[in-house]
């Protein structure tokens, strides 16, 4: 079994839908930039001051705030382990490779068109990180996390404008990263157009 996984795809491919499954199915710890830089904002920390700008306008935080928090957070880790959006540039895929050797990468593969309905529609839970959808994928009760009981929120950068944003920034700085794992022969593309769980069994069959 695959144990060193790197979860690539563009913003609302449904990366952190796949990690919260693979972590509660298949016992994976989930190493998610995203969830960390979301909790320093909302704890006021100066990591957190600094991502804020960043995050607002569907930017990438630097490298070199990125790289040197995960690094720490990497070598802290044993077992089996995935990482939901990192690395996200080709400088942070050969900084990991120092630290490494990814055995699998998986690119959720999404449509543009299909990712401004699901993240425009997405509610995310501020305590366990849990996500849903207003349609695809509802709570039992609306606005409340199924998981945790917390109440659910819109992201701030899940505005149709900043989505539009992350987007590009998406093509230019993170797509290359599927040629450089396609090039290291760890490379697996799943198609996240179907159902949530259908799309795990085959993530489920490429980590094996
Ligand atoms: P991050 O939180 O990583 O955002 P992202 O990569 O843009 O990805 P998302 O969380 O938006 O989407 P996802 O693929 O996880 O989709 P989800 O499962 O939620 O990063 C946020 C920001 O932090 C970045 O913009 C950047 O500023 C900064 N950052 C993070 N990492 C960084 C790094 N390494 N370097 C620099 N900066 C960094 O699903 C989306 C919706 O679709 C949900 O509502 C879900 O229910 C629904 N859905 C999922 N799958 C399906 C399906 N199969 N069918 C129908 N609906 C589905």
């Amino acid at each position: 079994m695959k144990s060193k996984i790197v979860l690539l795809g563009p913003p609302g491919a449904g990366k952190g839908t796949q990690a919260e499954i693979m972590s509660n199915k298949l016992g994976f710890t989930r190493l998610s930039t995203g969830d960390m830089l979301r909790e320093a904002v909302r704890n006021g920390t100066e990591l957190g001051k600094k991502a804020k700008t960043y995050m607002d306008a569907g930017g990438l935080v630097p490298n070199e705030i990125i790289i040197g928090m995960m690094k720490e957070k990497i070598e802290g880790l044993s077992g089996a382990y995935l990482l939901d959006g990192y690395p996200r540039t080709i400088e942070q895929a050969d900084a990991l490779a120092t630290i490494v050797d990814i055995d699998l990468a998986i690119n959720i593969d999404v449509a543009d068109e299909v990712l401004v309905d699901r993240l425009t529609k997405r509610r995310s839970c501020p305590k366990c990180n849990a996500v849903y959808h207003l349609a695809n994928k509802p709570p039992k009760k609306a606005g409340i996390c199924d998981a945790c009981g917390a109440e659910l929120y819109q992201r701030d950068d899940d505005k149709e404008e900043t989505v539009k944003n992350r987007l590009a920034v998406y093509h230019k700085n993170t797509q290359p990263l599927i040629d450089y794992y396609r090039k290291k022969g760890v490379l697996t593309v799943i198609p996240s157009d179907g159902d949530i769980n259908e799309i795990f069994e085959t993530v489920k069959k490429a980590i094996q």
